[in-house]
């Protein structure tokens, strides 16, 4: 038996870090892709294959014995192979086009497209039953995930979301283009929340006032975003590039590709955990060519991104 499936990577246009407090974000799914393949196989192993690297071993080998990139899938295909009572393993192979620990969800989607393939060899599953366990997936690499970028790779599009009362859909008829910068310095998600979790215990106050400050800047985005004002989009992503410098997860590096993002688009800021990884610039059709440019004249590598609107498929 044989399964593929693939998920989007993801941005975060508001509200990185916050959301794991219980504020709200904004998602917006792009055009870069994961795809995992499944196969049921008679000898007793689980077996993946990456580019992060590969694993085989047996189905009993406690999650610590498996790398951290490779965890989440060993994870899925030792919990769906108990489930379903079966002897024999399961090989999963990745093939990514999202750049790793870049900020753009390449592991969110590789346990979305991970947990619907390796489900599907066994049953058919929902998207709701796939995100369910691509969550708990993530939770072994990432224990505190607020569950927002397996949501938006399972869905696709743009969406409000908050853990407390999940996901929206919005701005289905959004006619904005992204530009993606990449410091080119990995990050690790989960050691970004830590440190955004210090902040918090040293400054209790000062943190839930810029978490009202967050929820805030949603509220005023939202209009924003189905109105299709990209002017005035840009001026609350920089408000909250200001509330991410505050946290302690943007550095010099970061800044300067935001100034970079703020000359040339409508604005921009860090998306995802910060540290490094990527800064995102709004722009549309005019000035999504000359954006690119600016960064590539600093050196920077950057690409131009779509809305995905699909979220997760299953083949
Ligand atoms: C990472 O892409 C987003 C964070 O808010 C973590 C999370 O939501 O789990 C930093």
């Amino acid at each position: 038996m044989k399964s593929k499936a693939s998920a989007p990577g993801k941005v975060i246009l508001f509200g990185e870090h916050f959301v794991v407090h219980g504020a709200s974000a904004i998602l917006c799914a792009i055009d870069r892709r994961v795809a995992v393949s499944a196969e049921t196989v008679p000898q007793g192993t689980v077996s993946i294959k990456s580019g992060m690297g590969e694993f085989s071993g047996s189905p009993e080998a406690g999650l610590a014995e498996v790398d951290f990139p490779l965890r989440p899938l060993f994870y899925l295909a030792k919990r769906l192979a108990e489930k379903h009572g079966r002897r024999g393993g399961v090989s999963v192979s990745v093939e990514s086009r999202i750049p790793p620990g870049a900020g753009l969800g390449s592991s969110s989607a590789c346990c979305v497209a991970g947990a619907a393939a390796i489900s599907a060899l066994f049953e058919r599953p929902n998207r709701d039953e796939v995100l369910k366990l691509a969550i708990e997936a993530e939770r072994t690499i990432h224990q505190d995930s607020s569950g927002a970028d397996c949501t938006v790779c399972t869905y696709g599009g743009i969406m409000k979301y908050s853990k407390g009362d999940g996901f929206a859909r919005i701005g289905s008829g959004a006619g904005f283009r992204l530009v993606v910068a990449n410091s080119n310095v990995e990050h690790s998600t989960g050691a970004m929340v830590s440190k955004v979790g210090q902040f918090k215990e040293k400054n209790g106050e000062e943190f839930s006032r810029l978490c009202s400050a967050e929820n805030g800047l949603v509220e005023r985005a939202l209009p924003l975003i189905e109105k299709n004002d990209l002017a005035g989009l840009g001026k609350c992503m920089a408000e909250n590039q200001e509330l991410l410098e505050a946290i302690g997860v943007s550095n010099e590096r970061l800044e300067g590709m935001v100034r970079i993002a703020n000359e040339a688009s409508f604005g921009g800021k860090i998306t995802g955990a910060g540290g490094g990884g990527c800064v995102l610039a709004l722009t549309d059709h005019a000035n999504v060519q000359s954006t690119v440019s600016r960064f590539g004249q600093k050196n920077i590598e950057c690409f131009s991104t779509e809305i995905d609107f699909g979220g997760l498929d299953t083949f």
